[in-house]
C-alpha cells in the first residue's frame, strides 16, 4: 500500500492510501468532532461537523473529514475560526431537533453554541443515520429505516422484523446520539404489543 504525505495541524502525517483524513488524523492522535461517523460502518458524511480546511496547491476548501481521502502534501488545519464557525452553525442546527442530546451539549459547550439560536423541531433526530446504517451494513437486518423526507425524514422500525429480531439485539441503541432511537423502538413495541398477529 503506498503512503501518502500530508500535514495535519502542522504535523507531517504517512498515511495509507485510500485512508480518509479523520483517520489520518487519528492516527497521530488529532481529535476531530464527529457525529455520523462510526469505524464499522463505511463513510457517511452526513452531520458535517467533522469539517476542516484543507489546503492543495494553494487553494483553500473546506471538506467533510470522514469521507475526504488523504492527499499528497495536502495541508489540513482541523481547528481555525472559520471551521469553528462552521461547527457552532451545524451544532446550532442539531440542536433545534435535539437539544438535549449530551454529545450536542457537550460540544456547545466547546464551540460556544446556543442551543437555542434556531427554532425548535421536535423530531429528536439528528438523522446521523447510524441506527439504519449499523442495522444495514453489520446485523444485515435493516430492521428500522429511514421514512419520510426533508424536515418530516424520520426513522421508523419494520414491526414485521422488529418483532423478531429487535429485542435480543438492541446494539444500535448506544449510538444513538439523541433519545430518538429509543422513542421509535417504544413505539414499535407498543404497535407489536397491541397487534398478536407479529410473530416473535
Ligand atoms: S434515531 Fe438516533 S441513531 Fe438513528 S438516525 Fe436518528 S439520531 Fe441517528
Ligand atoms: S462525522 Fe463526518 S459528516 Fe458526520
Amino acid at each position: 500500500m503506498s503512503k501518502i504525505s500530508l500535514n495535519i495541524d502542522g504535523i507531517e502525517v504517512e498515511a495509507n492510501e485510500g485512508m480518509t483524513v479523520l483517520e489520518a488524523a487519528q492516527t497521530i492522535g488529532i481529535k476531530i468532532p464527529t457525529l455520523c461517523h462510526h469505524e464499522q460502518l463505511e463513510p457517511y458524511g452526513g452531520c458535517r461537523v467533522c469539517t476542516v480546511e484543507a489546503e492543495a496547491k494553494g487553494r483553500t476548501k473546506l471538506v467533510v473529514a470522514c469521507v475526504y481521502p488523504v492527499e499528497e502534501d495536502l495541508v489540513v488545519r482541523t481547528r481555525s475560526e472559520k471551521v469553528d464557525r462552521i461547527r457552532k452553525m451545524i451544532i446550532q442546527l442539531l440542536m433545534s431537533r435535539a437539544p438535549e442530546s449530551e454529545q450536542l451539549i457537550e460540544l456547545a459547550r466547546e464551540y460556544g453554541a446556543d442551543k437555542d439560536r434556531f427554532e425548535k423541531e421536535a423530531s429528536f433526530c439528528i438523522h446521523c443515520g447510524l441506527c439504519v446504517r449499523y442495522c444495514a451494513e453489520v446485523k444485515k437486518l435493516s430492521a428500522v429505516g429511514f421514512i419520510n423526507r426533508g424536515a418530516k425524514r424520520e426513522i421508523n422500525f419494520i414491526p414485521e422484523i422488529a418483532a423478531k429480531e429487535c429485542w435480543d439485539c438492541k446494539e444500535c441503541f448506544p449510538l444513538c446520539p439523541t433519545s430518538a432511537l429509543q422513542a421509535a423502538y417504544g413505539f414499535t413495541e407498543s404497535l407489536i404489543a397491541a397487534s398478536p398477529p407479529y410473530e416473535t
